[in-house]
């Protein structure tokens, strides 16, 4: 078995940490990941890692462990050589760098090192260092009880994401989700390509986005034909096959889905035109029953603490898998729940 890791970007640990959990469970990756702060850590079989960084937005970089021991003990007298020669090629350019969890290790020793696993791979592999643009990344993990040497790749889903943020789109609308809560929403529902992916409270189309470019058919509902026509020009560049509806989620015009992915009205920025809004998420519940596909975890659903979603879900019936807390300033909270019917 080999052992990989990811390392999260350090927003929201416990949301970060849930995502990748959700999708080593899609790529049935049969082992738990341990986490130590940041990193986390899989023996698998299967290599995990092109899946992670094609669909995770909350991991900065992911990759191999190629060497690990104790912290006491010598880490670069532990890494042979052919370790070196297997996973850098003389005619790559390399870079060295360092990063501590759990404040093990100063500066200068991480430093130190760092030179000297630099020289180390001048001399034994042949190649060149750059810093900004390697083609060859290696990292070395300090942790309190262990020193990882990791060959990681950076990842390129989360620039990606930058760029898809509301106030890029073609379309924008202050309620529309960010892309990269979009895209986490989507994993934590399970979101695969192929599937029928709703979200009947869909507004300028932030979550229908994300779940189109991880390759699902899209459903989006909203009572506002405005944000409705600009969900469709947003929707467009994503080359996959949706269908935007508008309807009222009292009198859900749609049959089946195979997951739910969406967040309900609340705060200034989008109009119930009168309706409370937990009593619209109540008539959302009322029919996951009966258009769900996919019964286990898959509705994901963001709404604030005190809506109380936990507890409309239970009295429901619903299966409630998760509840994550995001604290968006001393006021608001955002709950982001994963459901099952
Ligand atoms: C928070 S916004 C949705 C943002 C959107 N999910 C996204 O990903 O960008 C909530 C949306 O619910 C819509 N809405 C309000 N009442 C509704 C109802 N009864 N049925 C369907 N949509 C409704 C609003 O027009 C608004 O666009």
């Amino acid at each position: 078995m080999t052992k990989y890791f990811v390392y999260l970007s350090g927003e929201h640990i416990s949301v970060a940490k849930a995502e990748v959990n959700t999708l080593a469970r899609l790529l049935e990756v049969d082992k738990t990941i341990r986490w130590d702060g940041r990193l986390g850590l899989i023996e698998s079989h299967k290599n995990p890692v092109p899946f992670f960084l094609e669909r995770a937005a909350m991991i900065k970089e992911a990759g191999v462990v190629l060497s690990e021991v104790d912290a006491q003990y010598d880490l670069l007298g532990n890494l042979s050589d052919d370790v070196l020669t297997n996973t850098i090629r003389p005619e790559e350019t390399f870079s060295v760098r360092t990063i501590s969890e759990n404040g093990g290790f100063s500066v200068k020793k991480r430093l130190g090192f760092e030179a000297s696993l630099g020289e180390r791979i001048k001399k034994v592999v042949g190649a060149k260092v750059d810093l900004k643009n390697p083609q060859a990344r290696i990292l070395i993990v300090f942790t309190e009880g262990n020193i990882r040497v990791c060959k990681s790749v950076a990842s390129k889903l989360r620039l990606m994401l930058r760029d898809r943020e509301p106030g890029r789109k073609s379309f924008f609308h202050p309620s529309m989700m960010n892309s990269t809560l979009a895209r986490v929403m989507c994993n934590l529902a399970g979101v695969m390509p192929g599937e029928i992916a709703l979200d009947p409270f869909c507004g300028g189309g932030g979550i229908l986005c994300e779940a189109s470019l991880i390759g699902a058919k899209t459903i989006g509902i909203d009572l506002n034909w405005r944000l409705l026509t600009g969900s469709k020009e947003n929707l467009v560049s994503t080359g996959n096959d949706y269908s935007i509806i508008q309807g009222d989620i009292r009198s859900l015009p749609i049959h089946r889905c195979d997951c739910i992915v969406t967040d309900p009205p609340y705060g200034r920025a989008s109009s119930t035109r009168g309706a409370q809004a937990i009593e619209l998420v109540e008539a959302l519940f009322g029919k996951a029953d009966l258009i769900l596909r996919r019964r286990n975890e898959s509705i994901c659903i963001c709404g604030s603490s005190e809506m109380n979603i936990q507890d409309l879900a239970e009295s429901m019936g619903l299966v409630v898998n998760q509840v994550l807390q995001i604290r968006v300033h001393s006021a608001l909270v955002r709950e982001l729940l994963t459901l099952g019917v």
